[in-house]
């Protein structure tokens, strides 16, 4: 990759277990001596050099607008769709039925693929062009693929795809439409992952297999720096929902960068929520890794997730901003669902309310208090699971004869 197209306030990169470092021009995916498990990599920045700049005004053009906390330039044919940008929405009468000061959600479901996983695929497509990458892949539970298959296109990059046979229909659709070659996999999301890693290496295409490429990251942590900016400062607690806990990784690694450039002072709480069925880091004892659940289940599909990538960076989040893990049942994130389409119109996948389910039990457990502010990742979009979004809804009505008296006998107010 030539280096014009780095920034340079790019460092290197540090592997997270051993701390080993590398120069930009030889970064691996993950570090050779700690495996792609436990040797996930964290990007470096020197801020103090050259100080960074947020983007001027609040309602900016895409993420790219963060390219001083990015390690890359963008090639002008990844800006074709924006990417990020997406609305901060203060949602107040969510805050006092929850009881807490303020409740911000940020609406990631208005990136062009209907989800956050935009954010990563644009940073990697920009890398995989830079290093003229001919064919990238991925494996997916269906939004990091639906999201790769959108960008790709949009950019003209032929995509590969492994998604578990489950995958929402759609997702699916998205994949097929966008042209896309999809795998389907008569598996789990895990089977789909492990062959996916094998076939890239084999056939030398650009892998955008979500915590083996710390590119992704870097494209996720603009998340929060958006948030941040929008809000004016950084909340209290932040709820994010958890598979690979790559996004709760990337949360963390966007406020450090913020606290290093001095764009920040103090930390917000992280708080990783996961699906009961499916909770292998809030079941985690401290120490233990590998962490690994077997037997998995819920209908949030998009973090049913066994075995988390990003488990080590995830981890770190927590335990070094204090915060906690939370599990929360299928049903309260239906309530979820149902409070945020409700109270503040938002339609969000099942995974996409999950934060909002850890926010009200974290409130009913008091690991937030009364006066304190709280920022709420919504993913991904409801219409991606129609079928996840039905279980949540009350029950379609019978249909009435098209006439008055009909509407008259079943209206009750
Ligand atoms: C909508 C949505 N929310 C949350 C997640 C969880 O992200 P991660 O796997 O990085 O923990 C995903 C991942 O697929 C997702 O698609
Ligand atoms: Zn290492």
């Amino acid at each position: 990759m030539s280096a014009a197209l780095f920034n340079p306030r790019f460092q290197g990169a540090r592997c997270v277990s051993c701390r080993r470092e590398w120069m930009p021009n030889d970064i691996p995916f993950t570090c050779p001596d700690c495996g792609s498990l436990l040797g996930t990599i964290d990007f470096i920045y020197d801020f103090q050099k050259s100080k960074p700049r947020p983007p001027a005004t609040i309602l900016h053009r895409d993420l790219w607008d963060w390219k001083d906390f990015l390690p890359i330039e963008p090639p002008e044919s990844v800006r074709l769709l924006r990417v990020g940008a997406t609305p901060l929405i203060s949602a107040d009468t969510l805050a006092s039925d929850i009881g807490v000061r303020r409740v911000w959600l940020k609406d990631d479901r208005l990136n062009p693929s209907g989800s956050l996983k935009d954010r990563a695929s644009i940073v990697a497509l920009a890398h995989a062009i830079g290093i003229n990458a001919q064919i990238i892949a991925a494996a997916s539970t269906g939004n990091a693929a639906s999201s790769l298959a959108t960008l790709a296109a949009s950019c003209g990059m032929p995509t590969v795809l492994f998604v578990p046979e489950t995958a929402p229909e759609a997702k699916l659709a998205q994949l097929l439409l966008h042209g896309a070659r999809v795998i389907r996999i008569k598996g789990a999301y895990d089977d789909a992952f492990e062959l996916c890693a094998k076939v890239c290496q084999k056939h030398g295409w650009y892998s955008r297999n979500t915590a083996t490429n710390p590119f992704l990251t870097e494209g996720k942590k603009t998340v929060i720096l958006e948030s941040v900016h929008q809000i004016g400062e950084a909340p209290d607690v932040v709820f994010v929902p958890v598979g690979d806990g790559c996004i709760l990784g990337a949360v963390h690694k966007g406020l450090c960068d913020l606290q290093a450039a001095g764009l920040i002072e103090r930390m917000p709480r992280l708080i990783g929520v996961q699906a009961q069925g499916a909770a292998p880091l809030v079941n985690a004892r401290e120490g233990t890794l590998p962490v690994q659940t077997e037997n998995i289940e819920t209908f949030a599909d998009s973090i049913r997730v066994g075995l988390p990538r990003d488990q080590v960076k995830a981890l770190r989040a927590v335990k070094e901003t204090g915060g906690a893990w939370i599990a929360v049942s299928d049903d309260a994130i239906r309530r979820a669902m149902i409070l945020l389409a409700q109270k503040s119109g938002i339609f969000a996948e099942p995974a996409g309310a999950a934060a909002m389910a850890g926010l009200i039990e974290a409130r009913q457990k008091e690991l937030v208090r009364e006066e304190e502010s709280a920022l709420v990742l919504v993913t991904g979009h409801g219409l991606k699971d129609v079928k996840g979004a039905m279980s949540a809804a009350p029950l379609a009505p019978d249909a009435v004869e098209p006439t008055i008296e009909a509407v008259e006998k079943v209206i009750d107010f």
